[in-house]
């Protein structure tokens, strides 16, 4: 029989939020959900009762009232909601009902410096808030989802042990993703993906770096496809099942995983395959990009989240590109002569540029707990990433060891594992990079990785004549390698070309 009051409230039953309720209800958390359009909640409820084992653990409200009313306290009530403005409107509807102590948890892909604002605002109405990334889409959500929450210490304690609870798990042995729930048969043993990552927005932060890595990943994939289709001239078929066979190695990941799948799929309407008809066009809903801007408020070189980024923006010019390529149509060059030894090549060059695209984001992410006043744990960061999300890969392992060995690494690259992979692999990425270069093919996710290695490998860069240039034509300054740091010195370009040390 349902106790008088559910443990925890659910207010969105968009996709994410009807599996979260399902989810939870099947860890046997009594769960209220609402809906702003009742029929929803009423649909929802139907379809319960029709497929769900735990259908008795989900109770719905027509009313926003009587749903907080239904909640025993203090209440836990998650909002899986569109982020921005709704997220505001439904905070400020639930506060009319609300009491001191009660902890609302926003699940949405938040911008972060609105988790911030939003959590000071409620802390002053005594109301604690967490904004937790929730990952892993549709699946994730329903039977284990990689979570990432931030907020005070009080609060996370609140919802600590649903989000173990409902969080995917691994294996803590193999360190693998424990795969197998089913309705009303969670997974209820191994290391759960899910922790408090630090303060207020940290969450919502570690999501949307999460997200950012997410691009360069699939980016890189695609772009690794494009490459064995064009230059090999292999059928989307034989590049799945490379790539199926890639996922038993160092690569094995989720986004490599449906990548083999997708390749595989004949077109239901036809000859060929279904990929080769989807329209060449990538849509995005934003969380790629504030991490590309943040990098560069930042001042972190993460030139491939970027490039991630403008890759679509530049799949979007279709009509552009249509004329474009007939002014300057495909010309090939030189084709690579051994199919396995290119197809070797690629993988190693995956496997390197999504190193350097992981170092991308681990480094905005420790120059962000700077700036942003948190602590992040990088290990655990990783270890949440092992299983639910859509980042999911074995080589997350690798990444928790390297920062378990040395909690301040400044760079995944600097880690001896990672380090002798790109030591021994960067020569074949080099070969496929002049190789997709001298054929005409676009590959700025793969070549902006290995100029990011080269640039981060090299002691001197060509910035000292950046910096004369600056000097030159606006007294900008430079500083000399052969005097200590902090002086500077700019020399009278335009008149006696004396240098003189500037002192501010
Ligand atoms: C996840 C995904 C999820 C969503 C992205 C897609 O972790 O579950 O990242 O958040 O699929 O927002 O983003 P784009 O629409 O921008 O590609």
């Amino acid at each position: 029989m349902a106790p008088k009051k559910a443990q925890v409230g659910v207010v969105g039953l968009g996709v994410m939020g009807k599996n979260i309720s399902l989810n939870l209800a099947d860890h046997g958390y009594h769960t209220a959900v609402y809906n702003r359009t009742p029929h929803v909640t009423d649909e929802f409820l139907d379809y319960c009762r029709q497929y769900e084992p735990a259908w008795q653990f989900v109770t719905g409200f027509h009313d926003l009232e009587s749903f907080i009313q239904g909640i025993e306290k203090p209440r836990r009530i998650l909002l899986l909601i569109k982020a921005g403005q709704p997220t505001d409107l439904t905070i400020e509807s639930l506060l009319a009902f609300l009491d001191p102590g009660d902890v609302i948890v926003d699940c949405g892909n938040a911008y972060w410096l609105d988790t911030i604002r939003r959590e000071r605002e409620l802390r002053q109405r005594n109301i604690d808030f967490i904004g937790s990334g929730v990952s892993g889409g549709e699946t994730g959500a329903r039977f284990g989802p990689s979570l990432m929450a931030g907020g005070t210490l009080e609060a996370w304690q609140k919802i600590e042990s649903i989000w173990m609870s409902i969080a995917a798990k691994v294996d803590p042995v193999t360190g693998e993703p424990i795969e197998g729930a089913e309705p009303g048969k969670p997974i209820t043993w191994g290391e759960p993906c899910a922790a408090r990552v630090g303060e207020n927005g940290a969450g919502h932060y570690v999501k949307m770096v999460h997200n950012g890595i997410e691009y360069i990943d699939m980016q890189l994939i695609a772009e690794c496809y494009w490459l064995l289709k064009h230059l090999l001239k292999l059928p989307e078929n034989e590049i799945g099942q490379l790539f199926a066979s890639w996922n038993q190695g160092e690569l094995a990941s989720y986004l490599i995983e449906i990548t083999a799948d997708i390749l595989q799929q004949p077109d239901p309407h036809g000859e060929g395959f279904l990929v080769e008809k989807i329209l060449d066009v990538a849509g995005q809903k934003g969380t790629g990009k504030w991490t590309a801007i943040s990098a560069l408020d930042l001042g972190v070189p993460a030139n491939s989240l970027a490039e991630a980024v403008f890759a679509r923006y530049m799949s979007g010019l279709k009509q552009e590109r249509l004329q474009a390529n007939k002014i300057f149509p495909d010309t090939h060059t030189e084709l690579p002569s051994n199919k396995s030894i290119f197809q070797e090549q690629i993988k190693t060059t995956l496997y390197n540029a999504k190193i350097c695209a992981y170092a991308q984001g681990f480094q905005l992410l420790r120059q962000a707990q700077e700036a942003f006043g948190w602590h992040f744990d990088f290990a655990t960061l990783a270890k949440i990433w092992r299983g639910g999300c859509i980042i999911r890969a074995r080589f997350l392992k690798k990444i928790a060891s390297a920062y378990e060995a040395d909690p301040e690494l400044a760079n995944l690259l600097l880690d001896p594992y990672f380090s002798a992979v790109i030591q021994s692999g960067h020569t074949a990425w080099r070969q496929v990079t002049a190789s997709a270069v001298l054929n005409g093919q676009p590959i700025p996710a793969l070549s902006s990785a290995l100029a990011y290695f080269d640039g981060y490998r090299s002691a001197t860069l060509p910035a000292n004549l950046i910096q004369a240039q600056r000097d030159y034509f606006g007294a900008h300054t430079y500083e000399r390698i052969d005097q200590s740091r902090g002086r500077h010195y700019h020399l009278d370009w335009s008149g006696d070309r004396q240098e003189r040390q500037v002192v501010e």
